[in-house]
């Protein structure tokens, strides 16, 4: 069964506020998604499993854990998913970086796919699926379906903010995937934005409004 994980560091906390703030800048924004990114990445990979190496350290020779070298790659949702990569990246330079790119139809609220490219190898890598926001979950559910499409298996989906109405419908759609979220917002509006949420956060990246 999936596991939701509410990551509420008080770093994240704040860096999250910042970006809440309707007067915070395109560049104020920006950079914060990138840092929040990198922080949930942290806590989102603590699971990546490990192998014992003998190291010799300038004083004594001793077994040491470093990471198995398992594959991993990061797939943002376009827009706003990019927002999140190079925060990743930081961390994990290694990995590689396939794009999904969907919007939501504003009328209906459902996605639509306009790119896709993958690494060849998808099938092997754990898949970390990024994207700010997970309203109606739509987006996630549809990016999640293409990447099991093309063998993906091992995926966790991590988003900056959510909706319960969008955790519920991946949990549904997609039991085996993992949730990580920042924080969890009261409730979607009419127009299937997060209240009290951030705004459109494409826009709000891109200087797009
Ligand atoms: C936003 C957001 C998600 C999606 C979430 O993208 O970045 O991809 O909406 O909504 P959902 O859970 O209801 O599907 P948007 O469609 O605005 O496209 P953009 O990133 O290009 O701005
Ligand atoms: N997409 C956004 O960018 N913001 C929301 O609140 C909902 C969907």
């Amino acid at each position: 069964m999936a596991e939701l994980h509410v990551l509420n560091h008080p770093l994240l906390q704040h860096k999250l506020s910042i970006i809440r703030c309707k007067d915070t800048t395109v560049k104020e924004f920006r950079e914060i998604v990138s840092e929040i990114a990198t922080l949930m990445s942290y806590e989102a990979t603590r699971d990546l499993p490990m192998e014992e190496v003998e190291i010799e350290t300038p004083v004594a020779t001793s077994k040491f854990k470093r990471l198995a070298g398992k594959k991993l790659a990061i797939v943002p949702i376009l827009r706003a998913g990019l927002g999140m990569v190079d925060g990743i990246l930081q961390l994990i330079p290694s990995a590689k970086v396939g794009h999904i790119g969907l919007y939501r139809d504003p009328e209906t609220l459902e996605p639509v796919e306009y790119y896709c490219k993958l690494p060849k190898d998808i099938a092997e890598r754990d898949i970390l699926l990024v994207d700010p926001m997970l309203a109606t979950g739509g987006s996630a559910t549809a990016a999640i379906k293409f990447l099991k499409s093309h063998g993906g298996t091992h995926i966790k989906l991590m988003c900056i903010l959510a909706a319960p109405e969008g955790i519920e419908r991946v949990k549904n759609d997609h039991p085996d995937v993992d949730i990580y979220v920042a924080a969890v917002d009261e409730r979607l509006n009419e127009h299937g934005y997060i209240v009290p949420g951030l705004g459109d956060a494409g826009d709000r990246i891109f200087g797009t409004k």
